[in-house]
């Protein structure tokens, strides 16, 4: 399958004309002598053999015996120089005039450095890398200084570079001080210098190359050889953004894919044109999981991208534009109404660093505001928010709040501050406020304890909807639910299935008592301790053999027990894709490129609208030209799993005909078109040879696409389970699609998902009439209201597993009437199918 494999490097990227490579070590040739007597090759050797051990000796002493050596360390700053106009000629750093002002500014940082004892003593020389429009009358200066430092003084080079003040700094007094010969002096504004970021001088470096962006007009920047083939090895690129003056950049990606390791490959953008640390706004590497859109606080942006040897990945694509700058819109402000919104600036692009918003909310006289931040991702989490943070009525958050946060205040009025520094943004916040009488705050609703309010139907319905559950506490329980301990009421067939579904345990605690030399397996039976670990398969599930030692586990095969490629077994319950390398051959973890999707958060029928990329393996079936009509999976570059009931041909559609299928992934809405919709037809479908369209068995057919699709954030494929991988009744799936809304009901526009539980296959064969079979799996909420209907067939009942991938549990396939009391929704059992999914596609 593609989606497992490394991009391999193409090597005719059209770089090598202007790139510039990096100095190389110098490998010192060794010079040979010609010869031919033995006795004069003998000792020749000899002599070779003690000047080895003498170079070998040297070197030893010289860098673990001593410690004054040299290295080299680079630091990047940048200085305004004010009362000195842009030209455009700055920006060519081969003109004449970008020369003079270098040398200039050179000379300023060499005065600067020596009045430093430190730095004098160590410092090399400066070059200037670039230079910006300041706004006014002022240039910005970017430049890079070295230092030739004895290990042991690297600290103290590092503390003399902070302290350095500017001359402004020094002398708050006067705009800019002279500091080299008047005649051909520079007014300088400030000046900022910092280490740089190591990875970016590592010697594995061979390739260096800058691009210089005018953002004015918008466009694409992307990753050499994007999308065809993988990012180049071994390089630092940097593409230099300016926007006019007055303006900021923006950037906003469609796809970073990298590898994992940001010691490797990364992606580093700064608010500056500098790589300088205090400026940096976001580090990325890897296939981030959240939009990625940024903005910069001035007129330029700094994109850099570094990459080490190995493991090549598809790389980026991003478009940039300019905004006015100004204060953002919506960036505080007087909100005098008893109801409203707003969102930290620029959201959901990530806010600016270097911003402060303040707003006053005023509601009327006798009532007080209430604010729910929604979303909010602001920074680090650190005890004092000293960074980036929101402030209200004084008191500060920050970091990531998963569900909703609320705080109340004491009068009719609230201010709600805003500040970011200059590095490191963070996605921002959306909040809601309302005016609420202190005697009623959740009029027509019921108040949770954390001050929200939730609708009175989600009471005692087993979810937790105000996110501290206290929505299902004090609840009478009804029959077909049980009491747990603490209060709250939970469906019965939730008990002893190895799910704290009570949130206290209880539901877990007097399971038909194990004596003590007995172990509980997690699937209920009690088993002899003995049995544990002994290399045999005693607990229906595996359960008593899934904790033990590796070596133990890894020997002995069972039906349950997972086939590594080499033929070894593995014991452990779902080890694919887990991060662990269990199967010698590694094999476990092969192919895992799947599964990971941009929100892990927490009602198609009692549903709820999902966000963009949400649910990246997502399909839409069009089908005959009458747009959607089933779901599907999205498994690799060009496959996708689907019901065999959505490819039966009904009166004069001829269903069965790949010619009448186009498939939609990265849809969102389906009336309307969006900018990540990507459409293909579809090359050839397989449908189980053994679907019955009476009873539904083998409800499963795979379509193959007439081309690949590219992967990005919006289009990502779902982990496909081992045969044996279990799916415990009580966990916690999710069901997706645009099929209707309630039973006999129109189909959704906005992408739909709902939370569902697995169901045990006898409780649910009891419910439905004894009609599932063992290639079905039964998922839904017993107390009715959350299901799959009509157009959500073929869609995926998608489960996150411990490691957070997502896995395809089951194919949405049949149910009787839809969102039913104890009518669940039968699925197809994917694991029953997963040898049947390699053999026809490979996958
Ligand atoms: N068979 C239906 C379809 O073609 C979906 C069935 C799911 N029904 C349910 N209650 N879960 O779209």
């Amino acid at each position: 399958m593609d989606t497992g494999e490394k991009f391999c490097p193409r090597q005719d990227l059209d770089l090598d004309t202007t790139l510039q490579f990096l100095p190389a070590p110098n490998a010192k040739k060794l010079e040979k002598k010609p010869g031919h007597r033995r006795l004069w090759m003998g000792v020749g050797f000899v002599l070779a053999a003690v000047a080895l051990s003498l170079l070998t000796g040297l070197l030893v002493w010289r860098f673990h015996l001593r410690s004054d050596v040299a290295v080299t360390r680079v630091y990047v700053g940048s200085m305004e120089i004010v009362k000195q106009r842009f030209l455009p000629a700055y920006e060519d750093s081969s003109s004449i005039q970008f020369s003079k002002l270098s040398s200039l500014v050179s000379q300023q940082l060499q005065a600067i450095y020596s009045k430093n004892a430190v730095l004098l003593k160590y410092f090399t020389r400066s070059s200037v890398d670039a230079f910006s429009d300041g706004g006014g009358d002022s240039v910005m200066a970017y430049y890079q200084s070295e230092f030739d430092i004895p290990a042991p003084q690297q600290a103290s080079v590092d503390a003399a570079i902070k302290s350095l003040q500017t001359p402004a700094q020094s002398q708050q007094s006067r705009q800019g001080r002279v500091l080299v010969k008047p005649d051909d002096s520079l007014n300088i504004n400030s000046v900022v210098t910092r280490a740089i970021d190591p990875r970016m001088t590592s010697s594995s470096l061979l390739v260096k190359k800058s691009f210089n962006v005018h953002v004015q007009e918008g466009g694409i920047i992307q990753s050499p050889g994007f999308p065809d083939s993988s990012y180049p090895s071994s390089v630092y690129l940097q593409w230099r953004m300016r926007a006019d003056p007055a303006h900021r950049v923006r950037l906003d990606f469609d796809t970073l894919i990298l590898e994992d390791n940001c010691q490797n490959d990364f992606v580093k953008i700064y608010d500056s044109l500098a790589p300088i640390e205090h400026a940096a706004i976001t580090e990325h590497c890897g296939f981030p999981h959240h939009s990625l859109s940024f903005v910069s606080s001035g007129n330029v942006m700094l994109l850099t991208l570094v990459t080490n040897k190995e493991k090549n990945f598809p790389g980026f694509r991003a478009n940039y534009s300019q905004v006015s700058r100004g204060p953002p819109a919506g960036c505080g402000g007087t909100l005098s109404s008893d109801v409203g919104f707003f969102s930290s600036p620029f959201f959901p692009s990530s806010y600016p660093p270097r911003t402060t918003c303040v707003w006053n909310i005023q509601v009327s006289n006798d009532k007080l505001v209430k604010l729910e931040f929604r979303k909010f991702y602001v920074g680090n989490d650190s005890s004092d928010c000293s960074r980036d943070y929101v402030e209200v009525n004084g008191q500060r958050l920050c970091g990531a709040k998963a569900g909703s946060t609320v705080v109340a205040s004491r009068s009719n009025v609230m201010t709600v501050k805003f500040n970011s520094d200059s590095s490191y943004v963070d996605r921002g916040f959306v909040a809601d406020f309302e005016a609420f009488v202190p005697s009623d705050p959740c009029p027509g609703r019921f108040r949770c304890n954390n001050e929200l309010c939730v609708d009175l139907s989600l009471r005692c319905d087993g979810m937790d909807d105000c996110k501290d559950a206290s929505d299902e506490d004090d609840c009478t329980c009804e029959a077909s639910h049980m009491r747990c301990e603490n209060g709250r009421c939970k469906a019965k067939f939730w008990a002893c299935d190895g799910v704290d579904d009570c949130g206290d345990n209880s539901d877990e605690s007097n399971c038909g008592a194990c004596t003590s030399s007995e172990f509980r397996c997690r699937n209920g039976p009690c088993v002899p301790s003995a049995m544990v670990c002994d290399r045999k398969e005693d607990c229906t599930d595996g359960s008593d053999e899934s904790k033990c030692e590796k070596s133990a586990a890894m020997t002995v095969c069972s039906d349950l027990s997972f086939r590594c490629r080499d033929g070894g077994c593995v014991n452990k319950v779902n080890p694919e894709c887990d991060d662990e390398e269990d199967c010698k051959d590694a094999s476990d973890e092969e192919s895992c490129q799947c599964g990971l999707r941009p929100y892990r958060s927490s009602r198609i029928v009692g549903g709820q609208v999902s966000q963009e990329g949400e649910w990246p393996w997502q399909v839409s079936l069009h089908a005959g030209g009458k747009g959607h009509v089933c779901g599907a999976s999205l498994l690799s570059h060009r496959w996708l799993l689907t019901a065999a009931h959505c490819v039966q041909d009904k009166g004069p559609t001829r269903y069965s005909q790949a010619d009448q299928w186009e498939a939609f992934l990265g849809q969102h809405t389906q009336s309307s078109a969006n900018k990540w919709t990507v459409r293909r037809k579809v090359r050839r479908i397989v449908v189980h040879r053994h679907f019955d369209p009476v009873t539904f068995d083998n409800d499963v057919a795979l379509m193959e696409l007439d081309s690949d699709v590219p992967l990005n954030q919006h289009i990502w494929p779902i982990c496909l389970p081992s045969p044996t991988h279990h799916f415990p009744s009580g966990r916690q799936a999710w069901i997706t699609g645009w099929g209707a809304t309630r039973e006999g009901g129109v189909a959704a526009s906005v992408l739909q998902k709902a939370e569902v539980r697995i169901i045990n296959s006898s409780v649910c064969n009891s419910l439905m009439k004894n009609e599932v079979t063992d290639g079905m799996l039964c998922a839904g909420v017993l107390k009715g209201g959350v299901d799959a209907c009509q157009g959500d067939s073929g869609g995926p009942l998608s489960v996150t597993s411990q490691s957070g991938r997502v896995f395809l549990a089951g194919v949405v396939s049949w149910g009787d009437g839809c969102a039913r009391r104890n009518k669940p929704g039968v699925y197809t059992r994917v694991t029953k199918y997963r040898n049947w999914i390699k053999e026809h596609s490979g996958v």
